[in-house]
C-alpha cells in the first residue's frame, strides 16, 4: 500500500492547525463519552499520536493503527515509559487484528478510507458489546481542504452517510455533531464527531 504520509511525517507535530485540532477532539470525546483507566482504545490512523496522546492519560493503554511507516516512527519517538502508545502499522481492514477494544477513536482519517461499508463492519469485531466509536472527520466539502487530493476517497461527510453505514454495521445510539470549524484563507471547513455504541 502506498504511504501517502511518508513525505508529511516530519513536519506534521509542527502544524498549529492538527495540533490544536487533535486537542480540540479529544475534549469533545471527553464530553461525550465517559472514559476510564479500564479502558483499552485503540486510534485508527493514530498518526504520530496527536489524539491517542491526548487520551492517554485517562485510560488503561491506547494502541494506534495506521499504514504510514514514518507516521509511526514519529509516534515512537514519543513514547516514554510512563505514557506510551503501542501500535499496529498495517491496514486493519484488509488485513485484520483479532482483538477486542472498549473504544476506537479516529482523527481525520476516515476520509481516507474508500470502502465506508468494510471498514465499519470490520471494527465492530474490533469493539467489545457495550464499547464506542468517536470518530472526528470533515464535515462535507468541496474537494478543497487538501491543495493534494491524492489518496482522499471523500470530500468530508455527510451525517445521513456515516448513519448508514454504521448501523448496517450493526452500531446503534448514533449521533453527529459540529465541534471545531477550520478556518483556511479561502473558506471555512466543519469537523465532526460522530459516536456510536456497540
Ligand atoms: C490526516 S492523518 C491524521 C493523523 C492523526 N490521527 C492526527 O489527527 O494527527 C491520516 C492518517 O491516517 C492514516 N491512514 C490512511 N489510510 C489508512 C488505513 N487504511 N488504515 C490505517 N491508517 C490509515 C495515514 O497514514 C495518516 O497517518
Amino acid at each position: 500500500m502506498q504511504d501517502h504520509f511518508q513525505h508529511k511525517a516530519q513536519e506534521w507535530d509542527k502544524g498549529d492547525i492538527r495540533v490544536n485540532g487533535a486537542k480540540t477532539i479529544a475534549d469533545a470525546i471527553n464530553e461525550s463519552i465517559k472514559l476510564d483507566k479500564e479502558m483499552e482504545i485503540l486510534d485508527f490512523g493514530v498518526g504520530t499520536g496527536l489524539l491517542g496522546f491526548s487520551i492517554a492519560p485517562q485510560v488503561k493503554k491506547v494502541y494506534g493503527v495506521d499504514t504510514s511507516t514514518k507516521m509511526l516512527e514519529k509516534l515512537q519517538e514519543k513514547n516514554t515509559p510512563d505514557l506510551s502508545i503501542e501500535v499496529y502499522n498495517q491496514d486493519i481492514i484488509k488485513k485484520p487484528i483479532d482483538r477486542e477494544f472498549d473504544g476506537l477513536i479516529s482523527s481525520m482519517t476516515l476520509h481516507h478510507i474508500e470502502d465506508l461499508d468494510a471498514f465499519f463492519a470490520r471494527i465492530y469485531k474490533n469493539i467489545k458489546k457495550g464499547g464506542f466509536i468517536a470518530i472526528a472527520d470533515l464535515e462535507s466539502e468541496d474537494g478543497t481542504f487538501h491543495a493534494d487530493n491524492t489518496g482522499v476517497f471523500h470530500f468530508g461527510f455527510k451525517e445521513e452517510k456515516l448513519l448508514n453505514a454504521a448501523k448496517k454495521a450493526g452500531f446503534s445510539d448514533t449521533a453527529f455533531r459540529n465541534i471545531n470549524t477550520i478556518q483556511k484563507p479561502h473558506r471555512d471547513f466543519g469537523v465532526f464527531l460522530f459516536t456510536a455504541k456497540k
